[in-house]
Formats: C-alpha cells, structure tokens, sequence
C-alpha cells in the first residue's frame, strides 16, 4: 500500500487503491488495449507509438477494430487540429505516449485530454518516457488510465510497472488475467473491487520494494531538480553535437519539449556499427536500431536504418558528455563514411 501511495503522491492521485501493479507497462497497455475495444470501435494513436500499443491493436485489427495513426512533423511534433479532424463518432480511445521514445519529442497531451472529456473518450497515457521526468498530474491530463514502467526515469527494478486507471474505465474494463489475490476466496469468481480485480496472482514483491526505495528517492531529490539537471545535460549534448560534422539530430534542435533523449543518424555510415564502436573501444552504451517503433522511424524519415540514440540521467555529468562527443569525433575521423 505504501508503495501505492508514493505512485499516487507522485502523479498526484490520492486513491492507491486505483494502482494497478503489473509486469511492465506492455502488460499494462495490452490489459487496457484488448479489454476496452470491441469490433467496430474507432481507436486514435499517434504515428510515434511503441509496438506494446501497436502490436496488440495491430493484432485487434483483425477482429473488426478500426485504428488510426494521427500524423506528426518529421521533427515530431502532432497538431491537435489533427486529432480533431480525424475523430468519428465511433471514436472510443486516443492512445499516445507522453514523448517518443525516439526522437524524444513530448506531445500536447494536456489538450488532447480536454477533448477526450468533452466527447466522453477514453484517454489512455503511455508515460514510459515521462514518469520521473516530467510532473505528471492524471488528474489534470483528462486520462482514463495512465500506465508506468518501473524501470525508465521511476529508476526502479526491471519487471515491475502498472497503471493508475479512474473509476469509469475500472468498471468497464474485463481483467486481463483472473485468479487468487487473498480476498473474497470463497466465491470462484474475481472479485470486482480495486485493486484485486485486476491483480490476480503473486505479485513481483521484490519489484514492489526496489520501485519504493526508488520512488521515494524521487520525491526527496524533486522531480524539478531531475529535470532540470537533465535538460541542462541534454541541452549541453544538443550544442556540442551540433559542431560534428556529417551527423543528423533528429526531432527537435533543442532540449525544449523534448525528453532526455537524442537519436542521431551518420547518413552515408552504418548506424549500428557507431553504436558497436561506441560501446567496445569507449563502454558508451547507446541504443541502436528501430526502439520496437517502426512507425514513429517511418514518421520521422529514419526507416529502416534506425537510429543511435543516447539518454541522459541526472547521475550524469558534463564529462561524461565530452567523453561521448570525442568518442563521436574519432569515430567518424577513422570510420570514414562510404
Ligand atoms: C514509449 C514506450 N512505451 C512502451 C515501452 C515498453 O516498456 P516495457 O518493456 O517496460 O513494457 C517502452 C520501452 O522502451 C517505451 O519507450
């Protein structure tokens, strides 16, 4: 319950009892995604999505769902003039991340969600990239559910994540899995109230402590300061970068309405193989490749090659930076492009 708590004082949502804990936030998508839509239901996303929102519509799609992509900018960016003109009266969710994953562009959502509640739609929140970074309220985002990773910016274990989800969707919405969770154990049906409808089984208890110890890390340091420092870190990335030649930054050019994460691409050299060379003769671990979001790389001109994108903690420092930006330096000096 503690650990509850802590989630509902950090996204400002006083009822732990509408914290859903579940192994990720794929688990959490997929809970919202196949018990909410029914065949014919209108469903909006963003062209930025994860495959843990695309897989699973993309797999209802076969059954009569009808989803749709909300264009954005190559840099990244989505017009809610978009949104509205692309909604029907079947419409019954808009699902989007809070920020891509790959080029690190934070959408509007708060005005997204102002319209879900005027048309009385679902509003579903991916937050794998803003929770810890940004200062989140569910409340004020007009959501139904807004699901969490543990892992990402909540600096917790691995294999723990959930959903905070409000009363009308909670009724709505069929568990995913059904089971014991130590109450009303007499009757062989799950039991409807919160959280237990939608926790069936043993829970990862040691993911539980490490998201608390992690979380209440969080709230003592403040979420501003995290940010702050980790803007200021991608800020300085952003400028450096910038003097190397023959790299593209893609999404925005500043460390505005991003989140701290910079995808480049080396046209005319092999992007996986800078990402190698970084990690083998410099121990710079990047991501490389597609980010399980082939459409956001579509979206953004980066398919299929992918990108190299670097992410930036509070815990780093300047040096660490230059570090990064000579490894860039020699690399692209002695693995010229061909
Ligand atoms: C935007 C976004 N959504 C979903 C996920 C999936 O997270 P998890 O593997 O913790 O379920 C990720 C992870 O990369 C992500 O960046």
């Amino acid at each position: 319950m503690e650990t509850r708590e802590l989630l509902g004082t950090l996204f400002h949502y006083p009822h732990p009892q509408n914290i859903i804990f579940t192994k990720n936030i794929t688990e959490s998508l997929n809970l919202i995604i196949k018990g909410l839509l029914q065949a014919g239901d209108h469903v909006l996303v963003s062209a930025l999505e994860h495959n843990a929102v695309m897989r699973p519509l993309s797999s209802l799609q076969k059954k009569g769902i009808i989803v749709e992509q909300i264009p954005c900018s190559p840099k990244g960016f989505l017009a809610i003039t978009n949104v509205k003109k692309l909604l029907r009266p079947t419409t019954k969710a808009i699902m989007l991340t809070h920020a891509s994953n790959v080029c690190g562009t934070i959408l509007p959502l708060q005005e997204i969600g102002r319209l879900c509640q005027e048309k009385n739609i679902f509003f579903i929140i991916d937050s794998a990239q803003t929770a810890g970074f940004l200062d989140l309220n569910f409340t004020e985002l007009g959501s139904a559910a807004l699901a969490f990773t543990g892992h990402k910016g909540l600096l917790g274990p691995m294999g723990i994540g959930g959903l905070l989800i409000n009363d009308q969707l909670a009724q709505t919405l069929p568990p995913l899995i059904e089971g014991g969770t130590g109450s009303f154990s007499e009757q062989e049906i799950q039991p409807e109230h919160l959280p237990d409808k939608f926790e069936a089984g043993t829970l990862n208890i040691p993911g539980i402590y490490g998201l608390n110890a992690a979380l209440k890390y969080i709230l003592q340091k403040g979420i501003t300061t995290i940010r702050e420092r980790e803007i200021a870190l991608t800020n300085y990335f952003l400028q450096n970068i910038k003097k190397t030649p023959d790299l593209e930054i893609i999404g925005p050019q500043e460390a505005k309405n991003r989140v701290p994460i910079v995808s480049l691409n080396f046209p005319g050299r092999d992007n996986a193989k800078i990402s190698s060379l970084l990690a083998e003769d410099f121990q710079i671990m990047t991501r490389c490749g597609l980010h399980c979001a082939p459409s956001a790389h579509k979206a953004l001109g980066t398919y299929p090659q992918g990108t190299v994108r670097f992410s930036f903690s509070h815990f780093n420092t300047e040096e660490e930076i230059n570090y990064t930006l000579q490894a860039l330096q020699k690399i692209c000096q002695n693995y010229p492009s061909v």
